[in-house]
């Protein structure tokens, strides 16, 4: 009886060794440090456009997907692309991913999980509005239904505003287009988001929407950067290695050209 239940526990013992010996390879990452792995696993979240976008073929595409292919090509590894949602990029960083290119700003409270490469762009929050909106200033955002992306610093900076108004309403999507549809609908007042973003939305309703630059309401210049593991200095040096070569080369500002324009 002894023996049968040592037996049993044996191999209950040996079946979980295998199972969690497994999992590493069934998500299909290992750290891109280790020098035998091709493969560059990158999120993202494809709702930002022209930054990230699922074309009419269904893949993602636009001007990060781009860059970050150009940037794998340099490093000698296959880049995997992952779509997930923007609010969980950064936890995701170093387990289900190896880095992130996500337009992703790069912030001081950011830069406590992780790394950042050099910064490749400059933004700064918009604010969408009705045509026929009376918003103008940051004080009339105040007491206002805001729409935002979750967890974004358009997010950030409506909870500023909320924090110091709780008649405030924030309202916040997984999707920025969704904020937009509800803006459309009458839902919120108004929507904050990345520049570029806001102007391809507004570009499709322009009857309806206008796109305001925030530095009018005071909001400030943002930097996108690629996130990575905190400290893994090895993959920051050859990303932003990589990412210089792409500059010097002409190809940059190519792909500015091609998927962002003026
Ligand atoms: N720049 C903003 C931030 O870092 C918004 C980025 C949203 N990006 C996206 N792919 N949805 O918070």
């Amino acid at each position: 009886m002894k023996q049968r239940v040592i037996a049993v526990v044996l191999t209950c013992l040996l079946v979980l060794l295998m199972v969690s010996g497994c999992t590493g390879t069934t998500t299909g990452f290992a750290p891109a440090g280790s020098s035998e792995n091709k493969k560059l696993v990158v999120g993202t979240n494809a709702e930002f456009p022209p930054f990230e976008y699922i074309d009419d073929n269904g893949k993602p595409d636009g001007f990060d997907m781009a860059l970050i292919k150009a940037i794998g090509e340099k490093m000698g590894k296959e880049v995997d692309i992952q779509n997930m949602e923007f609010d969980s990029l950064v936890s995701s960083i170093g387990t289900k991913i190896d880095l992130a290119i996500a337009g992703m700003t790069v912030t001081e409270e950011r830069q406590n999980t992780v790394d950042f490469s050099d910064p490749y762009y400059t933004a700064v929050q918009y604010v969408i509005l009705p045509a026929d909106s009376e918003i103008a200033t940051y004080e009339d955002l105040s007491g206002k239904a805001i729409g935002v992306q979750l967890g974004t610093t358009g997010d950030f900076d409506a909870s500023d505003i909320e924090e110091a108004d709780s008649s405030t309403k924030v309202s916040r999507y997984n999707k920025g287009v969704d904020a937009v549809n509800d803006l459309l609908n009458g839902k919120v007042d108004c929507v904050i988001i990345d520049k570029n973003p806001a102007e391809t939305f507004v570009s499709k309703h322009a009857e309806e929407l206008v796109a305001v630059d925030g530095s009018q309401f005071g909001f400030e210049e943002e930097s996108y950067a690629i996130a990575m593991p905190k400290g893994d200095k090895e993959l920051v040096d050859a990303v932003n290695k990589a990412l210089q070569e792409i500059k010097s080369e002409g190809t940059f500002d190519k792909l500015v050209e091609e998927y962002i324009g003026n």
